[in-house]
């Protein structure tokens, strides 16, 4: 590489902004204290042209590109291949994200031996763990085969360098916060390193037709460490989240290129690796409550997905004169307006009251669909009477105290009616949407006292 002048150049760690002067707030996301000091190499050639990757390239016209049955591989997990929307795509740059010890590394390992199983060349290069460790790791997952290889290397020039000698077909990247290029002179992890080193794997997997994936790590506010940029340059982003103490995790498509964003894939943990969690309704009901007042049944659309969520709630006398206000796994705007309906429109005096709300089972869920469910838990528990074990409800309300539709009704009373339960409150409007279904009693509510009346 030509050398060319250092300069100092600060970049804002949330956003990458770039400015030749520190600056207490970025101006390109209003952060403060974001910005860090870095040196980087200017003038010098850019690295397209020296990998001589920068060929001439004929334009070519809609008709004239072929859509190859296998330009989407299976990794053999289902839950994965929703997320990724049918399948990992050939030549395609994956970010992982999530927080440490989630089970990242043990995801994307288990990806790694179905599809080396399946004949794939795949190579996993890690730059956190010794090779012991990570023979520690596969050997509770279970049998590889030698298609799979590891690597222990951070150097990017030593892994473009076995890339292009090896030419597999998938490549795991753990993580790209260790990663880093000799010729900038900042340390691993810091804004132009994850940088260049997302653009060195997204020259890559276009150049040489290598599904990546890249391992990130989450920052206290739950972006992945380093400036978004990285986000914008994938294709495809996954965030691997879950409540540390329990033993479910969900893998949630926050931006996809090649398919829907919504989509989430649930796994359990165990002793021997992630399980693929086919029904997660029934997984996420699995110890709820008899007969207990605040409990009450949801269902939420996760992608094209309905599942059933438990949403409990707490009413409670207050023993200090400000009524505490809480919500576990939902928007907490959202219950307390929820609670305001309540008061102005039914009367109900929660001001010498404490509500709590939450969403079993540590999941978040932040759709207007399960409003309906959070009045009639509040309004359960301040009652402190059991609303039915078998019923479920499923409504949007509004600040009149109206229940206005939601959408894909008969998939959700569909999934209800699965599972077993009897009764569904749907919104009044929803009603002529679900004539076909037969089985479940329905019950279309205008107001939430009509909902309340129920209890
Ligand atoms: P890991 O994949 O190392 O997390 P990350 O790469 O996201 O940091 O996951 C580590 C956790 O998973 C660790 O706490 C042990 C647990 N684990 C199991 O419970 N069962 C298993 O089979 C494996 C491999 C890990
Ligand atoms: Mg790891």
């Amino acid at each position: 590489m030509a050398k060319g002048k250092n300069a100092t150049i600060y970049f804002c760690q949330n956003c990458g902004h770039e400015s030749s002067k520190w600056m207490g707030q970025c101006p390109g996301c209003r952060q403060w204290n974001t910005f860090v000091e870095e040196t980087v190499v200017t003038g010098a050639s850019t690295k397209s042209t020296k990998n001589g990757t920068a060929k001439f390239n004929k334009p070519s016209a809609l008709n004239e590109i072929s859509l190859e049955e296998d330009d989407r591989i299976s990794t053999h997990m289902k839950e994965l291949d929703r997320v990724l929307g049918g399948g990992l795509v050939k030549g395609s740059l994956t970010l992982v994200g999530g927080d440490p010890g989630i089970g990242k590394s043990t995801l994307l390992l288990q990806v790694c031996r179905n599809m080396a199983q399946d004949g794939q060349e795949v190579l996993y290069v890690s730059g956190e763990e010794s090779l012991k460790q990570i023979k520690i790791r596969a050997n509770r997952i279970g049998e590889f085969n030698n298609q799979l290889k590891l690597m222990c290397e951070t150097s990017l020039d030593a892994i473009e360098e076995t890339m292009r000698h090896m030419k597999p077909d998938v490549v795991v990247i753990d993580s790209i916060q260790t990663m880093y290029q000799e010729d900038i002179s900042s340390a691993p992890g810091s804004v132009s390193q994850v940088r260049e080193a997302t653009s060195l794997f997204l020259q890559l997997a276009k150049g040489l037709n290598i599904s990546i994936f890249i391992v990130g790590h989450v920052t206290k506010e739950g972006t992945v460490a380093g400036p978004r940029v990285l986000e914008h340059m994938v294709d495809t982003v996954l965030y691997f989240e879950g409540d540390r103490h329990a033993s479910y995790r969900i893998l949630r498509g926050v931006k996809n290129r090649f398919g829907s964003t919504n989509e989430i894939g649930v796994f359990e943990m165990e002793a021997t690796g992630l399980k693929e969690v086919q029904n997660p309704s029934e997984f996420m009901l699995s110890g709820k409550p008899e007969e207990a007042s605040g409990s009450v049944v949801v269902c939420s659309m996760e992608g094209t997905r309905p599942m059933l969520i438990e949403i409990q709630a707490l009413v409670c006398h207050t023993s200090f004169g400000l009524p505490r206000r809480q919500a576990i796994g939902t928007d907490f705007n959202r219950v307390n307006l929820l609670i305001a309906v309540l008061e102005k429109r039914l009367g109900m005096s929660l001001g010498n009251y404490d509500a709590y709300v939450n969403i079993a089972g540590g999941i978040r869920i932040m759709e207007p669909a399960i409003d309906l469910g959070i009045v009639m838990a509040i309004a359960s528990s301040f009652k402190n009477r059991a609303i039915d074990n078998r019923l479920i409800a499923i409504g949007e309300v509004g600040l009149s105290g109206e229940v206005r539709g939601v959408s894909q009704i008969q998939v959700r009373v569909a999934e209800a009616k699965k599972l077993g339960f009897t009764t569904c409150v749907i919104p009044f409007v929803c009603m002529d949407s679900v004539k076909e279904v037969t089985g479940i009693k329905l019950i279309g509510v205008k107001s939430v006292g009509d909902a309340i009346d129920l209890i």
